[in-house]
């Protein structure tokens, strides 16, 4: 019963008038306060106070600790509200590798791993854990007290991410024995925590996060200890390193006494079918639990065996991590939306019955082009089979047709622009359509839409949703129509109020200030991936420079070939391009390079990784891709194998992406390559 902290009024001896030793006390008990309240909270999940009391706490404790430094810990519960942004993150040795775990895709693969533990031992004891999805997370404490958090990295060398650690508050500061050890574990993010702040993203259209996993990935690796301390992330240790103990489950035990959270819903097993049985179990229940898991990791209890059976360069004998199937769900096609893209290309998308698929609700998937469609023998109001495709692209993967009722109809693509109306065209060698025609009003809103976006003039709220009102209004109809934007005029708009209008025409004034890769990028000159803005900027300094440039010139650049070239200097024989420069121009856009942006190797979630590039990118080349990971330490290599750490899949990615998933591999779409990029 902690009431009796309640009664103390703070203020009863003005804090200005405090001595030394008095707020020294006061200090004190500050911080045991705060500590028990944090545990009630987020371990027992007990509160015995307001939140509100909480925050007074830690308010009266920040600023007696601001009043006297001499008593300013690092071990301070204050550290968890997250204190200064660093300006990179250092990279740390573990003191034992961080392997990964082998993988199990069914009951024979889990009955292998078995017979190959009991080759010479006949009883073998096992302990069963939930595999969480969040990101491997070591932590090593001296004395008790937590010196250093870092991510896996290459399994030798991560990075020091203590300071976003530490605000984690299920992750001890001190514990309750003075011991010297590493201990591993996972961060992750809570599925309420994940869904909050994506609907707090979307309110401020904002890019969401596709999984639990990637939003505690990224909320760790901002500088600012701030963001993870909005963030709401957990921990659950499940390891240690150096130890006289003998079985994981006493680690896991004494890890609990000590202080951590542990997962409750571990269970030794004394057989392969007991594993089993735990297996089937935790399948069918893993929607209950309020994180999101992707599958069973089965660990030999006793040490000495672990010890025996020992370990590859990759991962341990005693362990292996069972991958549950992606998981699939059936729905309804309710109807097919086209779509005309910024280079006139109509994609079909399937609009769906709102289903609950691997952590998020799916509305919609991508369905490519007419040639997919037909191949499934897709029709309009069929029943699907719906899954994620890596856990993050939503695919249909069959349909049932023994639901059919004959209500069905037959999709057919348009012969004409669902836009403008124009004559729909198939390229050679295509299997998309495209509308040709350049005044388009659907490609126009799509320019104007990649004009803002982040890679290009990344003006902020100048998201998707706000273009399509400016446009929907007359208000814009081309890019230089941005910047003659006037304030009363988004007054009068609906969901604009002083202030977002406001920042609004100041983030649109800011951009004038873009370096010229920006602008380069920003115009969508075919084949011009953000990479070779960035080279055409670099080399020519100006856009006269560029405009002037001979297809010889350019391809005279390493990084540039023919067909770029090409393009570039077709772009600008345009009357309209010239126009177009010189309005932008006009209106104090400044068109001029202002040096390379530098990218700390080790500040890359790149760095160390093995990566497959597969389908189709539409933002950069295949080449650039491979460039930009490379320079941040990243290897891309040609095939998906065990080693492969992530897969990012363009569009129509095909048997790769099929492999990435049997394997259990982190697959990521071209959107998230180019934030990461981008970070
Ligand atoms: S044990 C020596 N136990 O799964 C290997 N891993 O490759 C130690 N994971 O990224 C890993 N829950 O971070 C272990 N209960 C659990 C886990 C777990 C999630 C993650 C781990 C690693 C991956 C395995």
């Amino acid at each position: 019963n902690w009431s009796h902290f309640t009664n103390y009024h703070p203020h009863d001896k003005g804090v200005k008038d405090m001595d030394g030793q008095v707020a020294k006390e006061r200090i004190d008990f500050l911080r045991e306060t705060l500590e028990k309240l944090s545990e009630e909270y987020y371990e027992l999940d007990t509160p015995s106070v307001s939140d509100a009391e909480y925050d007074r706490y830690m308010q009266e404790l920040i600023s007696l600790e601001e009043q006297f430094p001499e008593y300013q810990t690092d071990d301070s519960p204050s550290v968890r509200v997250g204190g200064k942004a660093l300006d990179s993150f250092q990279k740390v040795a573990h003191q034992t590798a961080m392997l990964s775990l082998g993988n199990a895709f069914d009951e024979g693969d889990i009955r292998d791993f078995d017979r190959k533990v009991r080759a010479d031992t006949e009883e073998v004891t096992y302990v069963c854990e939930l595999k969480i999805d969040g990101l491997a997370i070591s932590l090593r404490y001296e004395d008790g007290k937590l010196l250093v958090g870092a991510t896996r990295g290459d399994g030798e060398v991560g990075e020091d991410i203590t300071n976003n650690l530490k605000t984690i508050h299920t992750i001890p500061l001190r514990l309750k024995e003075p011991i010297s050890f590493e201990v591993r574990g996972e961060a992750y993010m809570p599925k309420a925590s994940f869904e909050a702040l994506n609907a707090e993203r979307a309110a401020k259209e904002e890019m969401l996060f596709a999984n639990p996993r990637n939003a505690a990935a990224g909320s760790l690796r901002q500088l600012d200890p701030k963001v993870a301390a909005s963030r709401n992330l957990s921990y659950f240790v499940y390891g240690l390193t150096g130890t006289t103990l003998t079985s994981h489950s006493e680690a896991l035990d004494y890890l609990e006494e000590l202080g951590f959270m542990t997962n409750p819903n571990r269970r030794v097993c004394r057989n392969i079918e007991e594993v089993l049985a735990y297996i089937e179990e935790w399948q069918g229940k893993r929607g209950e639990l309020p994180y999101e898991i992707d599958g069973i990791v089965v660990k030999v209890d006793s040490f000495s065996l672990q010890e025996k059976l020992g370990s590859t360069a990759k991962s341990p004998r005693w362990a292996i991590a069972y991958k549950f199937p992606a998981e699939e769900v059936t729905t309804k096609l309710i109807d097919i939306e086209l779509s005309v893209g910024r280079t006139g290309v109509i994609t079909p998308t399937a609009i769906l019955e709102p289903v609950r698929v691997a952590g998020t609700v799916v509305k919609r998937a991508s369905l490519h082009n007419e040639d997919l469609i037909r191949k499934q023998g897709i029709m309009l109001g069929d029943t699907i089979v719906l899954k994620k495709a890596g856990d993050i692209i939503p695919q249909v993967v069959s349909v049932l047709t023994k639901h059919r009722t004959g209500e069905e109809k037959e999709f057919h693509m348009p012969t004409t622009c669902i836009e403008c109306g124009s004559h729909l065209v198939r390229l050679e060698e295509e299997v998309a359509l495209r509308c040709v025609n350049p005044s388009c009003p659907a490609q126009i809103r799509e320019e104007l839409i990649h004009f803002a976006s982040r890679n290009a003039m990344n003006i902020e709220g100048l998201g998707e949703r706000v273009i399509a009102q400016l446009f929907a209004e007359k208000l814009i109809s081309t890019v230089v129509d941005l910047y003659d934007l006037k304030l009363d005029q988004l007054l009068h708009l609906e969901r604009f109020g002083e202030k977002s209008a406001t920042n609004l025409i100041q983030a649109i004034e800011k951009s004038k200030q873009n370096s010229l890769e920006k602008v380069l990028f920003g115009l969508g000159i075919r084949h011009i991936g953000a990479k070779a803005a960035r080279t055409l900027a670099q080399h020519f300094g100006t856009m006269e420079a560029l405009e002037q440039a001979t297809e010889e010139e350019l391809t005279n650049i390493d990084e540039i070939g023919s067909k770029m070239a090409d393009s570039v200097v077709k772009f600008f024989a345009q009357e309209e391009v010239q126009t177009l420069i010189a309005s932008l121009k006009n209106h104090g856009l400044h068109m001029e390079y202002k040096g390379p942006q530098v990218v700390k190797e080790s500040e890359s979630v790149f760095f160390g990784k093995t990566i497959v590039l597969t389908g189709k990118l539409t933002q950069l080349t295949r080449s650039e891709a491979k460039k930009e990971i490379e320079a941040r330490g990243g290897k891309v290599t040609g095939s998906v194998s065990k080693s492969t750490d992530i897969v990012i899949a363009g569009e129509a990615a095909g048997s790769k992406l099929t492999k990435a998933e049997e394997l259990g591999i982190t697959v990521w779409n071209e959107e998230q390559l180019v934030v990461e990029l981008g970070e």
